[in-house]
Protein backbone atom coordinates (compact mmCIF):
# COMPACT_ATOMS: atom_id res chain seq x y z
CA UNK A 1 0.00 0.00 0.00
CA UNK A 2 1.64 3.11 -1.04
CA UNK A 3 0.90 6.37 1.56
CA UNK A 4 -2.00 7.86 -0.68
CA UNK A 5 -4.03 4.84 -0.55
CA UNK A 6 -3.11 4.13 2.86
CA UNK A 7 -3.96 7.93 4.29
CA UNK A 8 -7.24 7.40 2.11
CA UNK A 9 -8.55 4.19 3.89
CA UNK A 10 -7.43 5.91 7.41
CA UNK A 11 -9.40 9.28 6.64
CA UNK A 12 -12.26 7.43 5.75
CA UNK A 13 -12.39 5.26 9.27
CA UNK A 14 -12.93 7.48 12.42
CA UNK A 15 -11.34 4.55 14.81
CA UNK A 16 -8.43 4.83 12.82
CA UNK A 17 -8.23 8.52 12.31
CA UNK A 18 -8.12 8.98 16.20
CA UNK A 19 -4.94 6.78 16.12
CA UNK A 20 -3.02 8.10 13.12
CA UNK A 21 -3.76 11.64 14.67
CA UNK A 22 -2.60 10.53 18.15
CA UNK A 23 0.33 9.09 16.43
CA UNK A 24 0.96 12.42 14.64
CA UNK A 25 0.53 13.94 18.43
CA UNK A 26 3.35 11.79 19.61
CA UNK A 27 5.45 12.30 16.80
CA UNK A 28 5.88 15.83 17.33
CA UNK A 29 6.01 15.39 21.17
CA UNK A 30 9.34 13.50 20.27
CA UNK A 31 10.20 16.13 18.30
CA UNK A 32 9.99 18.52 21.09
CA UNK A 33 11.42 16.29 23.39
CA UNK A 34 14.44 15.92 21.45
CA UNK A 35 14.92 19.75 21.56
CA UNK A 36 14.75 19.91 25.10
CA UNK A 37 17.15 17.07 25.73
CA UNK A 38 19.85 17.68 22.91
CA UNK A 39 20.53 21.26 24.73
CA UNK A 40 22.13 22.01 27.83
CA UNK A 41 20.17 25.23 30.03
CA UNK A 42 23.23 26.78 29.26
CA UNK A 43 22.73 27.31 25.46
CA UNK A 44 19.53 27.72 25.24
CA UNK A 45 17.98 30.50 23.14
CA UNK A 46 15.09 32.36 22.20
CA UNK A 47 15.50 30.54 18.95
CA UNK A 48 15.12 27.04 20.28
CA UNK A 49 12.29 28.39 22.48
CA UNK A 50 10.23 29.08 19.93
CA UNK A 51 10.92 25.92 17.83
CA UNK A 52 10.26 23.85 20.66
CA UNK A 53 7.08 25.93 21.47
CA UNK A 54 5.81 25.21 17.78
CA UNK A 55 6.94 21.41 18.10
CA UNK A 56 4.79 21.06 21.40
CA UNK A 57 1.74 23.04 20.03
CA UNK A 58 2.21 21.08 17.04
CA UNK A 59 1.57 18.01 19.44
CA UNK A 60 -1.77 19.32 21.11
CA UNK A 61 -2.89 20.39 17.88
CA UNK A 62 -3.64 16.90 17.09
CA UNK A 63 -4.13 15.58 20.33
CA UNK A 64 -6.77 17.66 20.62
CA UNK A 65 -8.39 16.48 17.01
CA UNK A 66 -7.77 12.88 17.98
CA UNK A 67 -9.91 13.46 21.08
CA UNK A 68 -12.67 14.55 19.20
CA UNK A 69 -12.63 11.15 17.45
CA UNK A 70 -12.46 9.33 20.95
CA UNK A 71 -12.30 11.11 24.10
CA UNK A 72 -11.21 8.25 26.02
CA UNK A 73 -9.32 6.21 23.47
CA UNK A 74 -6.51 8.60 22.07
CA UNK A 75 -5.78 10.17 26.35
CA UNK A 76 -2.26 8.82 26.02
CA UNK A 77 0.79 7.63 23.56
CA UNK A 78 0.91 4.17 25.01
CA UNK A 79 1.32 1.60 21.87
CA UNK A 80 -2.30 0.55 22.48
CA UNK A 81 -3.56 4.36 21.38
CA UNK A 82 -1.22 4.56 18.01
CA UNK A 83 -1.63 3.74 14.77
CA UNK A 84 1.01 0.45 14.43
CA UNK A 85 1.42 0.48 18.26
CA UNK A 86 5.19 0.87 19.16
CA UNK A 87 5.94 1.56 15.38
CA UNK A 88 6.05 5.30 15.60
CA UNK A 89 8.99 4.99 18.94
CA UNK A 90 10.37 2.02 16.53
CA UNK A 91 11.18 4.98 13.73
CA UNK A 92 12.81 7.28 16.20
CA UNK A 93 14.93 4.61 17.59
CA UNK A 94 15.98 3.20 14.08
CA UNK A 95 16.75 6.90 13.47
CA UNK A 96 18.66 7.64 16.78
CA UNK A 97 20.83 4.66 16.67
CA UNK A 98 21.59 4.95 13.34
CA UNK A 99 22.97 8.56 12.98
CA UNK A 100 24.81 7.81 16.52
CA UNK A 101 26.33 4.74 14.46
CA UNK A 102 27.21 7.48 11.93
CA UNK A 103 28.71 10.27 14.99
CA UNK A 104 31.02 10.37 17.65
CA UNK A 105 30.27 9.81 20.80
CA UNK A 106 30.14 14.17 21.86
CA UNK A 107 28.19 15.03 19.03
CA UNK A 108 24.49 16.04 20.95
CA UNK A 109 24.65 19.15 18.98
CA UNK A 110 25.14 17.56 15.20
CA UNK A 111 22.97 14.76 16.12
CA UNK A 112 19.94 16.82 16.99
CA UNK A 113 20.19 19.32 14.25
CA UNK A 114 20.61 16.58 11.76
CA UNK A 115 17.72 14.14 13.00
CA UNK A 116 16.01 16.69 13.04
CA UNK A 117 16.38 17.54 9.40
CA UNK A 118 15.71 14.15 8.38
CA UNK A 119 12.46 13.89 10.27
CA UNK A 120 11.15 17.66 9.21
CA UNK A 121 11.91 17.04 5.99
CA UNK A 122 9.54 13.57 5.93
CA UNK A 123 6.98 15.27 8.16
CA UNK A 124 6.81 18.06 5.18
CA UNK A 125 6.39 15.43 2.74
CA UNK A 126 3.50 13.15 3.96
CA UNK A 127 1.83 16.41 5.46
CA UNK A 128 1.49 17.77 2.14
CA UNK A 129 -0.06 14.83 1.06
CA UNK A 130 -2.39 14.38 3.85
CA UNK A 131 -3.78 18.03 3.95
CA UNK A 132 -4.07 17.29 0.20
CA UNK A 133 -6.23 14.11 0.96
CA UNK A 134 -8.02 15.81 3.98
CA UNK A 135 -9.37 18.77 1.83
CA UNK A 136 -10.61 16.26 -1.45
CA UNK A 137 -12.38 14.25 1.23
CA UNK A 138 -14.17 17.14 2.32
CA UNK A 139 -12.74 17.54 6.12
CA UNK A 140 -12.59 20.09 8.09
CA UNK A 141 -8.65 19.63 9.33
CA UNK A 142 -6.47 21.78 7.46
CA UNK A 143 -2.49 21.83 7.93
CA UNK A 144 -1.31 24.80 6.16
CA UNK A 145 -0.57 26.50 9.45
CA UNK A 146 1.44 23.64 10.82
CA UNK A 147 2.89 23.55 7.27
CA UNK A 148 3.97 26.81 6.99
CA UNK A 149 5.71 26.45 10.23
CA UNK A 150 7.30 23.15 9.95
CA UNK A 151 8.49 24.24 6.28
CA UNK A 152 10.53 27.35 8.17
CA UNK A 153 11.77 24.85 10.48
CA UNK A 154 12.77 22.49 7.51
CA UNK A 155 14.78 26.06 6.06
CA UNK A 156 16.87 26.50 9.16
CA UNK A 157 17.51 23.34 9.77
CA UNK A 158 19.04 22.39 6.12
CA UNK A 159 21.11 25.76 6.47
CA UNK A 160 22.27 24.12 10.03
CA UNK A 161 22.89 20.40 8.25
CA UNK A 162 24.68 22.07 5.32
CA UNK A 163 27.00 23.46 7.58
CA UNK A 164 27.91 20.43 9.36
CA UNK A 165 28.17 18.69 6.32
CA UNK A 166 30.59 21.01 5.18
CA UNK A 167 32.64 20.76 7.80
CA UNK A 168 32.78 17.26 9.13
CA UNK A 169 32.31 15.98 5.40
CA UNK A 170 30.33 13.17 6.86
CA UNK A 171 28.36 11.25 4.20
CA UNK A 172 25.05 12.81 3.85
CA UNK A 173 23.56 10.04 1.46
CA UNK A 174 24.47 7.72 4.87
CA UNK A 175 22.15 9.93 6.20
CA UNK A 176 19.27 10.31 4.05
CA UNK A 177 18.98 6.22 4.14
CA UNK A 178 18.76 5.58 7.46
CA UNK A 179 15.52 7.81 8.06
CA UNK A 180 14.29 6.53 4.48
CA UNK A 181 14.59 2.84 6.05
CA UNK A 182 13.13 3.40 9.59
CA UNK A 183 10.24 5.00 7.37
CA UNK A 184 9.63 2.40 5.21
CA UNK A 185 9.21 -0.03 8.11
CA UNK A 186 7.17 2.47 9.84
CA UNK A 187 4.79 2.93 7.06
CA UNK A 188 4.55 -1.24 6.37
CA UNK A 189 3.61 -1.61 10.33
CA UNK A 190 0.97 1.45 9.46
CA UNK A 191 -0.33 -0.03 6.00
CA UNK A 192 -0.53 -3.28 7.79
CA UNK A 193 -2.22 -2.16 10.68
CA UNK A 194 -4.66 -0.39 8.98
CA UNK A 195 -5.18 -3.18 5.62
CA UNK A 196 -6.51 -5.68 9.18
CA UNK A 197 -8.68 -3.26 10.82
CA UNK A 198 -10.27 -2.25 7.51
CA UNK A 199 -10.63 -6.26 7.14
CA UNK A 200 -11.69 -7.04 10.42
CA UNK A 201 -14.53 -4.33 9.51
CA UNK A 202 -15.07 -6.50 6.18
CA UNK A 203 -15.33 -9.72 7.82
CA UNK A 204 -17.83 -8.33 10.63
CA UNK A 205 -20.19 -6.74 8.24
CA UNK A 206 -20.26 -10.19 6.16
CA UNK A 207 -21.27 -12.02 9.85
CA UNK A 208 -23.96 -9.02 10.37
CA UNK A 209 -25.07 -9.91 6.76
CA UNK A 210 -25.04 -13.81 7.54
FE1 LIG B 1 6.06 20.00 14.18
FE1 LIG C 1 9.08 21.19 13.10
Amino acid sequence: MDITSTLNQIILNPNLHGLWLNTLSYLEYRGFRKIARSQKSASIDAEILFHAAEEVRHALFFKKLALKLGTNKFRTYQDSELLGDFSAKKYFYDIDTGVANLLTKDSTFESYILISWLIEVRAMSVYTIYNELLLAAGQTISLDSILREEGRHLEKLKELSSAIFQKTKLPIKAFESIEKNAFQIFWKEISRHTHEAIGEKLNLGTEINL
